[in-house]
This record gives C-alpha cells, structure tokens and sequence, in this order.
C-alpha cells in the first residue's frame, strides 16, 4: 500500500484534498503537517483538524508546523477561501486540539524509517518542507517521490501574472527544495483550471449522492467559487489541491507529463515566485522535476464522487 505524509495550508480545496486521501482505499498516511499560507497557522490547524473530525480519521495524527515564511512577512489570500478559509458558512472551527510534537521532526522520523516508501504530498507553501531538508538533507533521498501542489508549468499565474500562490507565498523555501535532488512531480495552478473545474452540475450531483461529505466538499467553496468564476474566468471552482492529491493516490491520472529543470525565482521584481520550466533544455542542466502538463479530468471526477460516498 502507498503510503503519504501530507502538508497543508488547510483551506477549502485542501479540505477537499484531505477528504479524498482519508477515503482512498488501500492507503496509509502517516502523518499531516500544517503550515501557514493562505490562512494563518491557527485557522489552518483547525481546518485541518476538523476535516479529519468529519471523515472520522482520528487515527491520523495531525502536527504543528510552521507559522511564517522562512524570509518574507506572511502572505495570506484570506479573500480566496474566506476568513475561516472555509468559506464562512458558519462551521465550528475552533477548540480541537493538534497531536502532540512538532510536524517537522515527525515527517523527518516518518521519512527516516521507510526509505523509499513515503509520497510526500504538499498542498501550500514549501516552508515545513525547506526546514525539513535543511535539518535532515537525507531526506531528499529517503522520500519517494514528493508531489507539489505550487507553480506555474504553461500559463498565467494567479497571484501575480507569472506565479502561483504556494510558490509565490514562500519563493526562497520553494528555491530550497527544488535544488534539493528530491525527486519532484509538479502540478502547477494551470492544471487545475484545465482538469479540475467543478461546474454547476457537478457540483448539483456531488451534494445529491455524497451526504454530509457531498455537502461539505461542496458548501466550504462558498467564497472560492466566487474567485473562480469572477476573478479566474472558470466556469466553476478549480480544485488544484485535490487534483494534485488525486494524481498522488493514482498516478495514471496523467496522460502527458515531462522532466525538466525547474528554476524558482527568488528575486524581488515582477517575476517573484515564479517556476522558470527549461522544456528546451536551454540551460543544458539536468531535469529536477516532472511537470505534469495533462491530466484526466473524468478519472479525477470519478475519485472525488468515490471519496464523497465512501
Ligand atoms: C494554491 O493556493 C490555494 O489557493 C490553494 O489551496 C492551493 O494550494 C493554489 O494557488
Ligand atoms: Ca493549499
């Protein structure tokens, strides 16, 4: 069995992220670290902790991580998921309370213990990640694979015209680990917007077969589905989380992919955060990332309607 560690900025699609793994047949996750992101680190736990509560995963222990950037003041996109981050729709998202030890030390232990074994599966800012490797270099071997929901492969950013939140939110920690020899899957923002859009009717067809977890996957985007179609130009809400988490739990979700080297720039100016992708191989260097340029839209449906009814 495949076997994850999940980090997460716990807004409404890395909810939807958590519900599709904590429902996956067949698999293990030894651990999830909180970072901060798109929501402060408090508001991330909570989510986090919750999502778990109503997929009843309590057995899967859920850490403490990191609450700024290595560098930068905190970015937050409070706009994008709401103030609670699960779109304000009134859930009790305060008192539960995180396992016990730090998120950084237990993925480096969970790591450590099962060379090869653990897919790491990253949903926000790379921060806990960069410490990680920077504490304990080893792991950059000893993981897997690690698959980057953050960047750009083809296409427009979201925050800024070249980059994409998680990238831009912690461009030096993201510098880190994609220099670091891990190896790296890719799944940039366009992705999601490609082959992960949730339009009306499915949406309308997710709360009618999934109870409360239909219901929850779908109400949380509340604020999201409003960014998606206003301010992105989608006919719905794009789930880049969830796609990411989806093509970790089943690789052949991807039908066209490449390796490259991938540059993240760090430099103040306009191009902040963005992933420079060598597909010419122009810089004549060795690929340090797998960039997944498309995915199967049906086969992602078919995963997030099974985790709803499972
Ligand atoms: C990323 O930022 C957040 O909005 C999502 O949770 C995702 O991780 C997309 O840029
Ligand atoms: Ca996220």
């Amino acid at each position: 069995a495949k076997t994850l560690w999940i980090d997460t900025d716990t807004g409404s699609d890395d909810a939807v992220a958590l519900v599709i793994a904590f429902k996956y047949p067949g698999i293990e996750i030894a651990g999830i670290s909180v970072v901060a992101g798109n929501l402060g680190h408090d508001k991330a736990m909570q989510n986090a902790l919750y999502t778990r509560e109503i997929c009843g995963a309590e057995h899967v222990p859920v850490y403490v991580g990191l609450g700024k950037p290595l560098l930068r003041a905190p970015f937050h996109a409070e706009n994008v998921h709401g103030i609670d981050g699960m779109g304000d729709i009134g859930l009790p998202l305060t008192g539960r309370v995180p396992n016990e030890g730090h998120g950084i030390d237990k993925m480096i232990e969970a790591i450590l213990a099962r060379p090869g074994e653990i897919t790491l599966v990253t949903l926000g800012p790379l921060t806990n990640i960069a410490v990680a490797l920077a504490r304990e270099p080893r792991i950059a071997e000893a993981v897997k694979h690690c698959v980057i929901m953050g960047g750009i492969g083809d296409g427009p950013g979201n925050v800024t015209p070249t980059a994409e939140f998680n990238i831009y939110a912690d461009p030096d920690a993201a510098r880190m680990v994609f220099r670091s020899g891990m190896k790296l899957v890719m799944c940039g923002w366009e992705v999601s917007c490609r082959y992960a859009v949730v339009e009306p009717e499915d949406t309308a067809e997710l709360k009618r077969i999934g109870g409360k977890l239909g219901d929850f996957c779908v109400d949380i985007q509340k604020c999201l589905i409003e960014f998606s179609t206003k301010i992105s130009g989608l006919p719905g809400i794009d789930l880049p989380d969830p796609i990411t988490m989806a093509i970790a739990l089943d690789p052949s979700l991807v039908t066209k992919c490449g390796d490259y080297y991938v540059e993240v720039v760090n430099q103040e100016g306009p191009t902040l955060g963005q992933t420079v992708v060598d597909r010419k191989n122009a810089l004549g260097k060795a690929p340090n990332a797998t960039v997944i340029d498309v995915a199967s839209r049906e086969g992602f449906m078919n995963m997030l309607r099974a985790s709803v009814t499972a």
